[in-house]
């Protein structure tokens, strides 16, 4: 099962990943990582800027796990100028080596098998970071996604939608469609590590983490993964059975195991 740290606060389980990232980076400069995109990966990013001032970061690839249909790719809402935004310039990394699945309407229909291909020429993502929506979805794969999923297009849920209206200027201009990374590709990565806060997502936590593995609750597919971490805040671990043993085990972990 995954392993569940809880921290005080979102910004303590940033700066925990973000160490283990810059423990990566340090071992092998040509790290491949998978970013997300929304809240929660943020205080992961906000960490990053100050460890990663003054390395060698040319060499890091990145792939994000997935971006909207329809929207043009300088849209300030596209996935690609978000990881940009928020990834990409501050961290300094080459922008040549950050790749995000193509979603502009023309060829969207072999988009999905050419990222597939991307990720594949890459040698595959050491460390995914992942959210998790409050229907319970990783990347966009919404419920009833097959574990074996590949990069596709997928319809967004209208919870989703709603969810991120907060970006756009109302909920008719978010895309109903988007294209993302299944979970059969999200599970070849080497870790995956999922950061949710605050109460909307401990019901999609508890169902990820201690649920039955069910494609009703896609986020529950990381049962399936050999290195699991899912770090989370109070509230976010609000709902877990188990959240006592939980505690007990990281803090017993030996240092030697990292993340
Ligand atoms: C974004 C993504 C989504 C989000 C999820 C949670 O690239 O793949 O699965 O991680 O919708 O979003 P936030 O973090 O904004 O609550």
């Amino acid at each position: 099962m995954a392993e569940v740290v809880i921290v005080p606060d979102a910004a303590t389980g940033g700066a925990l990943v973000a160490d283990e990232i810059v423990r990566l980076i340090a071992g092998r400069p040509d790290v491949v990582l998978g970013l997300a995109t929304g809240s929660s990966p943020l205080p992961v990013y906000r960490s990053l800027v100050e460890r990663l001032a003054g390395r060698d970061v040319s060499r890091v690839r990145a792939f994000a796990l997935d971006e909207y249909v329809g929207l043009a790719p300088d849209d300030p809402q596209s996935y690609r100028s978000v990881i940009r935004r928020e990834v990409v310039e501050p961290l300094g990394l080459d922008p040549e080596r950050v790749g995000v699945p193509d979603g502009s309407l023309t060829g969207i229909e072999h988009a999905g098998e050419a990222y597939e291909a991307e990720l594949e020429a890459s040698g595959g993502v050491d460390l995914q970071l992942l959210g998790i929506g409050s229907d319970g979805h990783i990347g966009f794969n919404e419920p009833g996604s097959s574990f074996a999923s590949r990069t596709r297009v997928k319809t967004l849920t209208r919870l989703t939608r709603e969810d991120n209206a907060r970006f756009f200027a109302s909920i008719d201009d978010v895309p109903v469609h988007c294209i993302t990374q299944g979970l059969g590709t999200i599970l070849r990565a080497r870790h995956l590590v999922l950061l949710a806060f605050g109460e909307g997502k401990a019901a999609a936590v508890a169902g990820a983490v201690e649920g039955p593995l069910t494609a009703s609750l896609p986020g529950s597919a990381i049962q399936l993964h050999p290195h699991a971490t899912v770090v989370v805040d109070e509230a976010a671990a609000s709902a877990l059975r188990f959240a006592d043993y939980y505690r007990e085990t990281w803090a017993h972990k030996p240092a030697w195991q990292g993340l």
